[in-house]
């Protein structure tokens, strides 16, 4: 039990007692974490692979990943059996349409502390403007603010795809700067690089990333996860 005194409006000292109902509480509420994006976010294994790292690093028990997903696909066996495999990617998805169509409600039936997304591919492949890309990604960002205006956001450079890429690059030169004048103290954006050095040979059927491509993912993503994760707990 622990104590601490504090002086009341009155000037006396009070006696406060932190008892063990804040401590259940505090363990009740893990940190809401969501993977956001499409086809690479769903049915790949770099989920998992971060999910490791916060296990190696004590973490596991005081977060969750959320989302109206709950699935393993490429049936992925990171080390932590366990691993939680909620996540919000869709296969074939456009930024521009989660960001129009669906986050608003996403964010109120699974509310989160962390975002981290990678959005983009599918609206290249469809020819959509560099321009809406980034508009739909601001308009993200303002609904997760708008859902919890403390939102910690990593944003992925979209890796790179076998045809299409100069548009991936395109959206990739334009993401730094567009993260630089959206931060925020209180809800800060960080970029994870997902783009540099992955090669073609990390893509598996020249769009997802295979196991080495998962790795690198995982090796961009996790310690900025990490970081935000260590900060909400105080650690
Ligand atoms: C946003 O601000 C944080 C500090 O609050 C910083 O660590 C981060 O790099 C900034 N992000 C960008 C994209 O500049």
């Amino acid at each position: 039990m622990r104590f601490s005194s504090i002086l009341s409006a009155t000037g006396l000292a009070r006696l406060v007692v932190a008892g063990p109902v804040q401590v259940v509480e505090r363990q009740a509420q893990k940190l809401r974490i969501m993977p956001l994006g499409d086809s690479i976010t769903e049915i790949t294994c770099w989920r998992g692979m971060v999910w490791d790292q916060l296990a190696r690093a004590g973490l596991a028990s005081q977060v969750q990943y959320v989302g109206s997903q709950n699935s393993n696909p490429q049936d992925c066996r990171p080390s932590t059996a366990d691993w939680d495999q909620h996540h919000e990617g869709h296969s074939g998805w456009l930024a521009i349409d989660i960001a129009n169509n669906y986050l608003t409600n996403r964010l109120k039936t699974t509310p989160a502390d962390i975002v981290m997304f990678m959005l983009g591919t599918n609206d290249v492949f469809r020819g959509r403007r560099t321009s809406d890309i980034i508009a739909a990604y601001s308009t993200m960002v303002s609904l997760m603010r708008a859902a919890n205006p403390k939102m910690k956001i990593i944003v992925d450079l979209v890796i790179p795809a076998s045809f299409n890429n100069n548009a991936i690059q395109a959206l990739n030169a334009r993401i730094p700067e567009w993260a630089r004048s959206l931060n925020s103290t209180e809800s800060p954006i960080v970029i994870a690089d997902c783009y540099t050095d992955f090669s073609t040979s990390d893509l598996r059927n020249g769009v997802h990333p295979s196991l080495s491509g998962d790795r690198l993912i995982a090796s961009r993503v996790g310690p900025l996860l990490l970081g935000y994760v260590r900060k909400a707990l105080g650690q």
